[in-house]
């Protein structure tokens, strides 16, 4: 049973699929069942990686993470997202990129969570 906004990963291929719509079905990639990666809020290690979330003028700034996090090509954040109230705005980093995006954001929202994806250590959510 899938739910909208899920990460699934197939550990054959590396592929990774986010759910739109939740219908039911389960999700394969290579003959076997994609792995749902679990959102991790908190930090064990000195690599910093729950996401940052800071007001900006205009929107908002996500750093990963409270210590800045490697952007080397073998480790780096792939991805930075925010959700605001029903939106979903999504940044897409590369290796030497700062680990952090911004977001512009009209209004006053009412939710605000950001997750991010780490090539190494997976996903992350504030
Ligand atoms: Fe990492």
């Amino acid at each position: 049973m899938t739910a909208r906004l899920e990460i699934y990963k197939c550990m054959e291929c590396g592929n990774i699929v986010e759910v739109q719509t939740a219908a039911g079905g389960d999700l394969q990639c290579c003959g076997n069942p994609m792995k749902l990666l679990e959102e991790q809020t908190a930090d064990s290690s000195k690599e910093k990686h729950v996401p940052v979330i800071e007001k900006v003028d205009g929107g908002y700034k996500v750093k990963v993470g409270s210590v800045p996090h490697p952007m080397e090509e073998k480790h780096y954040i792939e991805w930075i997202e925010l959700q605001v109230d029903n939106k979903v705005l999504k940044a897409y980093l590369k290796p030497g990129d700062a680990p952090e995006a911004c977001f512009c954001v009209c209004g006053e929202p009412k939710t605000v969570v950001a997750r991010e994806y780490c090539n190494v250590h997976s996903l992350w959510k504030s």
